[in-house]
């Protein structure tokens, strides 16, 4: 069913999950041998090996390197180029520089990349048509085989196929080059540099399945059986028009990937195709009491097609999928399979921390893991395409995702922004975004937007919007807006599904009852925005030594606190949830301490408001701030809560029995002064007690309150105790103790067991502990990280957004009691090895993590 912009907006539809592909038998079995993760022909290869790196134009160090011209000609000596493995960012290694701008991390991400890979396709691949698929390369890539250009994809955060086939020399060294730029590259964040998402080598047939070539949906479903529609457009790139069949069956799969009974199958088709040209079918299944996918039930299935030519199988395409219903609605919210589920959901950058922007699949998924022990079951990808990793992860993992397009249309935030290709690319772009992701269950809104400066611009909103109808019209597409108000009363909003509102709720009863918006349901599509440092807090004022005070109630000018916006969210009952800014922490845009004038845009309806923000952005130039990455996160940078994500737990989780205590308990310095006491609870009441001594009893008012304060407890070093109580009966209990001094550091890692295959990471905690193993809060030791035995150190972290140490430095100082390292296995390597950190005066602690 389409959707429609009425009142209720329906949706059913399934969809495909991805990842790398393994070679299959290509024959008619209906039993698969090996797993299948990624939508895509079978005979598809990691091609991300041995890869040879130069950089020209800006340089780290703030020099400049002139390029020389020919670096694409196969014949050029590059022995002395950098050897490594893709996924790379070569901004990440740094160094930060002050003279650098916190909006991008302070890192030296601008300059001119070159990669260029030596590789051999064998003779007997001689006919095939051979593809490379990139899932990202930041920015205005350039590819050429063996010295002949092959083209360009200029956004950098785009999937995109390069067409080898015509350049290919057979039973010979082939010499692939590609050219980033991203000295042409403005952004609000840190951007990352280089091709840092996977790539692939892709052979097939001349006959064979297009790039992204098959769209699922499921236009009807009950418990009894789910219709499951397919369409498939097979190219034929030989020199004869030809008949072929196709062929789909349908497996279940589970949460490793691994296909299991046949389900179903679509009718067979033939088709002619002509030569040179493709052609498109359409056929029908039936799954008999499909499994829904869900977020509490991410169940998955796996169309597989076989292309027959002449009898004899020519390709084989793999596309999984998920049977799910999603409804909209203006007055009840939003519905998954019938269920009404309230969006609780993050924004999040692309970069992984101290991994910059390189894509690392265990990394994503340890981020994705602590969101949904906060109980986040929504993503936005905020403000782009994600890497198909964090899609093939939602799929998995259950969570719902809002699928985005851009940050800028054709007027830019800043000058070289997405205006500069808008005309060119935004529909490439667009349908790039939804061939690549139209059948992953977890996408259910696509974005054409956040807060663009053409918000207000009606056809222009109304041609993106289509573009995304057209491609796909079983999901509604939405837009961030951060002028919700002039933006509904111009009218553009009339053209989107779903009304995406950043931040200014006040206006929402008018447009409710506007006939033009009363039946068009609304989302907070940012929200919060609420600014700490993990294990700072400060009395008297929320801002000190760039750091910001964890009780959490700072915010800039247009953010709320946690707590208001779920008053917000109380008020107005059938909005469909929210995206907090954001999830995790990220680099760039280190707000307060960002001087980035984008800034300003929030309040282009408020003069005073801009003026009092404009003079702030000019102190922050004047003071050098040496922050680098944001304070937005619920989340640090390292990966470690901070209190909030507790207060979000409490409110997105109430059947969890939890109770959180801040701050800590280490204050020698305000003996007698007035510390505040702040509780999180899932309970609706507790008792705090100060060295045995009861502090009172508090109840919160449903949806009124969302924490409990004791806003006059005078400091005495000892122990706080809260017991908290739901519907009268005890719930939990949570105790917060004065430490002692430092003498010891202790390790711990969140897998025993890692692959050898260097990609994946364990990532290993490190904490300075006092003689009784309690976690000492103002603690920063310099720490040194060593490795015994086949292991790799990655790099290092602690969650401090003031801190200039390379995160490749095996040395750091830990941030309030903690630090972070980031290990592998050596590529091949068997056995065990040892994690060490020490510390002079301290205990040194270490981990064993295995490998085979
Ligand atoms: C929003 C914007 C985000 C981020 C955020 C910080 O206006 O959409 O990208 O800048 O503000 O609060």
């Amino acid at each position: 069913m389409k959707i429609q912009s009425g009142l209720v907006i329906i949706v059913f539809f399934t969809a495909m999950l991805t990842g790398s592909i393994s070679t299959f038998a290509q024959n008619k079995k209906e039993n698969i041998a090996q797993p299948i993760v990624r939508m895509g022909s079978s005979n598809t290869q990691p091609f991300n090996d041995e890869w040879l790196f130069a950089r020209f134009g800006m340089q780290a160090d703030g020099t400049s390197l002139p390029e020389p011209t020919g670096l694409e000609k196969p014949e050029l000596n590059d022995v002395s180029w950098r050897k490594l493995n893709l996924p790379h960012d070569w901004a990440i290694e740094g160094p930060f520089r002050i003279e650098l701008t916190g909006e991008t991390g302070k890192l030296p991400y601008r300059g001119i990349g070159w990669y260029r890979k030596h590789f051999t396709i064998p003779a007997e691949d001689a006919g095939k048509q051979i593809f490379v698929d990139f899932d990202g390369a930041m920015a205005y890539a350039q590819v050429w085989l063996n010295g002949s250009y092959i083209g360009t994809w200029p956004y950098g955060y785009s999937s995109f196929r390069m067409d080898l086939t015509p350049f290919v020399k057979h039973g010979q060294e082939n010499v692939i080059a590609v050219r980033l730029d991203t000295e042409k590259w403005d952004s609000r964040w840190y951007p990352g540099a280089g091709i840092y998402r996977h790539v692939w080598l892709v052979k097939t047939n001349p006959v064979h399945v297009s790039h992204w070539g098959t769209y699922i949906t499921t236009p009807e479903i009950s418990d009894a059986s789910a219709q499951v529609e397919m369409e498939i457009t097979v190219e034929n790139k030989g020199i004869n028009t030809l008949e072929a069949e196709i062929q789909t069956t349908i497996f279940q799969i589970d949460i490793n990937d691994k296909p299991g009974a046949k389900v179903s199958s679509f009718n067979e088709t033939r088709i002619t195709i002509a030569a040179g040209s493709n052609a498109k079918v359409n056929s029908l299944a039936t799954i008999s009491n499909p499994k829904r996918w869900d977020i509490i039930s991410p169940n998955r299935y796996l169309a597989q097609t076989n292309v027959f030519v002449n009898g004899k199988v020519v390709d084989t395409y793999n596309t999984p999928f998920g049977i799910r219903t999603l409804e909209f609605n203006a007055r009840n919210g939003f519905l998954l399979n019938g269920r009404r589920v309230e969006i609780q959901g993050t924004c999040n950058h692309h970069d992984l921390g101290a991994l910059g922007g390189a894509i690392n699949t265990s990394a994503l998924r340890r981020q994705l893991s602590i969101l949904q022990e906060m109980g986040c079951n929504s993503l936005r990808t905020s403000h782009n395409p994600p890497a198909p990793e964090l899609l093939e992860l939602a799929d998995k993992m259950g969570f719902l995702v809002w699928d985005e397009a851009f940050d800028a249309w054709k007027t830019g935030k800043k000058k070289l922004d997405y205006n500069q290709i808008y005309d060119e690319w935004h529909e490439k772009d667009l349908k790039a975004l939804v061939h690549r992701d139209r059948n992953h269950p977890s996408v259910f809104i696509w974005s054409i937007g956040n807060e663009v400066m053409d918000q207000q611009n009606v056809e222009m909103t109304k041609h993106l919007a289509d573009i995304m109808r057209t491609e796909d019209p079983t999901r509604p597409v939405s837009n961030g807006y951060n002028d919700p108000d002039n933006s509904r009363a111009v009218g553009s909003v009339v053209h989107i599904d779903i009304m995406g509102v950043n931040y200014f709720f006040d206006q929402q009863p008018k447009w409710d009852a506007d006939p033009r918006y009363a039946n068009k349901p609304t989302i907070g599509s940012e929200t919060a925005s609420t600014v700490t440092s993990r294990g700072e807090y400060f009395f008297g004022t929320d801002y000190k030594n760039w750091q910001i005070s964890s009780y959490d109630y700072a915010k800039p000018g247009w953010g709320c606190t946690p707590d208001d916006q779920f008053r917000t969210n109380a008020k107005y009952p059938h909005l469909l949830g929210e995206y907090v800014w954001t999830g995790f922490d990220y680099l760039g845009e280190p707000t307060p301490y960002n001087s980035d004038e984008t800034n300003l845009l929030n309040f282009r309806n408020d003069p005073a408001k801009k003026a009092e923000l404009e003079q702030k952005l000019e102190e922050i130039r004047k003071n050098k701030a040496p922050s680098r990455s944001s304070y937005f996160g619920i989340v640090d940078l390292a990966g470690f809560p901070k209190d909030r994500f507790y207060l979000y737990q409490s409110h997105w989780r109430p059947d969890l029995p939890m109770v959180h205590i801040l701050p800590h308990w280490n204050w020698p310095e305000r003996i007698d002064s007035i510390t505040p006491v702040h509780v999180y609870t899932s309970g609706d009441e507790a008792e705090l007690f100060l060295n045995g001594k009861s502090l009172g009893r508090k109840s919160k008012t449903a949806g009124k309150d969302f924490r409990l304060v004791w806003e006059d407890v005078v400091y005495q070093p000892g122990e706080l105790k809260v017991i908290s109580y739901k519907n009268g009966k005890e719930w939990a209990t949570n105790v917060m103790k004065t430490t002692g001094n430092a003498t010891q550091l202790k390790l711990s890692t969140d897998r025993n067991k890692i692959a050898n295959n260097g990609s994946e990471y364990a990532f290993i905690t490190v904490r300075i502990l006092d003689k009784d193993g309690l976690t000492v809060p103002r603690s920063h030791p310099l720490l040194k990280f060593e490795i015994e035995g086949p292991g790799e150190i990655v790099v290092t972290d602690n969650g401090d957004a003031t801190s200039f140490v390379p995160f490749k430095s095996h040395e750091r100082e830990a941030f309030n009691g903690m630090a972070l390292v980031i290990v592998k296995a050596k590529k091949g390597a068997k056995g065990n090895f040892k994690v060490k950190a020490l510390s002079e005066g301290l205990i040194s602690g270490e981990v064993t993590v295995s490998t085979e």
